[in-house]
């Protein structure tokens, strides 16, 4: 006795069939034209593509940061993803100066245990350079199920690190089968420009982004690559916001390194006139790299569709307007960064990548699912529908429309930055593991189903 999936197209990063699937406990046991139905659970799928799950490769679930906390948790944030057809997610778990790595993991499995609705993985973030932190990156790789980690070349006094920490960090990863990510803006020249904005009076929420203007993110970006090549390290670039950062990962890839790279849902969507919206509204816009001028959205999309850009990340880092963002009413620095972009992520693309002719349906499945279980260790557990494979399935209705709001959608936070956006195509049901987590609009699912999934070591693959 298992479920039956019926009569929908499946579609993977690379085939469209007609087919059948059957799930038997947590798997998927069979894929065929067409399966005898007796004795299974039966669901209609006609109509629909049949996608593997979302795998979202970048979220800050329950996470001090700006002088607050993220206001999605575990349960929170994970649910509202299931809704949007996630059915993973790694989360960013935030080493601290002078603590151990092992330390930060154990703090955040403690905040996603007996919470999280789906599954999750972590990346962890590096915050010194001290020769026990490098030494600790291959045992957690190889014992804790963690290949990536992150370091930030922004936000100084904060998460920042210096070019030392960053080269030793590839280094170690290169040796241990680890993938740096890099947060890519000059966080030197950024503090610069933004304490000389603050003693001219500039406190709105568009100074914001007129104080972290593309050539921070464009030479970050380019020399987080160089130091990769010197290293001889793979290196992978997350929520890249604008064409010229995008140009670099591509000349770094045209010279043979394996360079990825990661767009968002707010980039291909928002705009810098976002940040001059009344009554502080900009506020919702405040994150980094900030949102660019709206000729970077088209440049972002051929270069998703191109594969210069690997993944769809929702760098969903949620603060309400309300009690929060307003930390920054007076100083657009004191704003905590970040936006709720768990929920749409999946529709973003589809509207704004397949809708649009942009990109096809194999493509939607390699940028919102593949290759991120390629690159975070997970596939072919996750990120694809085949036998044996995790039965983390997303049925999706592609005529089936919607507007966002933040009156309707389930992210824990007073705010949207797609606020009033129309999308078409949406989750029809969700499983994960074989439980089924959402049935349209309605979360069916269970707080705490969500189990850890190790990543094995990073190889460099194809992408
Ligand atoms: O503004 C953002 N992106 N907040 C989350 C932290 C980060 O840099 O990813
Ligand atoms: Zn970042
Ligand atoms: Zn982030």
């Amino acid at each position: 006795m298992g479920t039956l999936i019926r009569g929908g197209t499946v579609v993977t990063a690379t085939d469209r069939n007609h087919a059948d699937i059957l799930i038997v406990d947590e798997r998927i046991a069979m894929l065929a034209e067409r399966i005898d139905p007796a004795g299974h659970d039966v669901v209609d799928a006609t109509g629909t593509y049949v996608f593997p799950g979302g795998i979202d490769p970048h979220t800050h679930l329950d996470m001090p940061f700006g002088g607050t906390v993220t206001a999605d948790d575990f349960e929170t944030g994970t649910r509202a993803a299931a809704l949007g057809g996630t059915t993973t997610i790694i989360d960013f778990a935030l080493h601290t100066k002078g603590d151990s790595l092992h330390n930060a993991l154990a703090t955040w499995h403690e905040k996603a245990r007996g919470k999280a609705c789906i599954d999750y993985g972590f990346h962890l973030t590096i915050a010194d350079g001290r020769d026990e932190t490098m030494a600790e990156i291959p045992k957690i790789i190889a014992e804790q199920g963690v290949n990536s980690f992150k370091v930030f070349m922004a936000y100084k006094h904060v998460l920042y690190v210096d070019d030392e920490t960053i080269f030793k960090t590839l280094q170690a990863c290169r040796d241990a089968g680890g993938l740096v990510q890099v947060h890519a803006e000059n966080g030197d020249v950024i503090e610069v420009i933004t304490r000389q904005a603050l003693a001219e009076g500039k406190t709105d929420p568009v100074w914001h982004a007129l104080t972290r203007p593309v050539e921070c993110e464009g030479e970050a970006t380019h020399r987080a690559i160089r130091l990769a090549e010197i290293a001889k390290a793979p290196l992978y670039v997350v929520h890249v916001s604008s064409a010229m950062a995008a140009d670099m990962i591509s000349d770094g890839r045209k010279r043979g390194l394996s360079i990825y790279g990661e767009t968002c849902p707010q980039y291909l969507v928002c705009d810098t006139e976002d940040y001059r919206r009344p009554n502080f509204e900009g506020a919702k816009y405040v994150l980094s790299p900030p949102i660019r001028d709206k000729w970077n959205q088209d440049v972002l999309l051929a270069k998703l569709k191109n594969m210069e850009l690997h993944t769809f990340g929702s760098d969903h880092c949620s603060f309400n307007l309300c009690g929060q963002k307003e930390l920054g009413k007076h100083d657009f620095s004191k704003i905590p960064n970040g936006a709720p972009t768990i929920e749409d992520r999946m529709s973003i693309l589809y509207e704004v990548g397949v809708n649009s002719g942009a990109i096809g349906l194999n493509q939607f499945v390699a940028l919102s699912s593949t290759n991120a279980a390629k690159l975070f260790g997970l596939f072919p557990r996750k990120g694809t529908i085949a036998v044996g494979s995790d039965a983390d399935v997303l049925i999706w209705d592609p005529n089936a429309e919607r507007t966002i709001s933040a009156s309707s959608h389930h992210m824990n936070v007073d705010n949207n930055v797609f606020e009033g956006m129309r999308v078409k195509g949406r989750p029809r049901a969700v499983f994960s593991r074989g439980l089924k987590v959402a049935e349209g609009n309605t979360f069916t699912g269970r707080k705490g189903h969500g189990a850890f999934q190790r990543a094995e070591k990073f190889y460099p693959v194809q992408l």
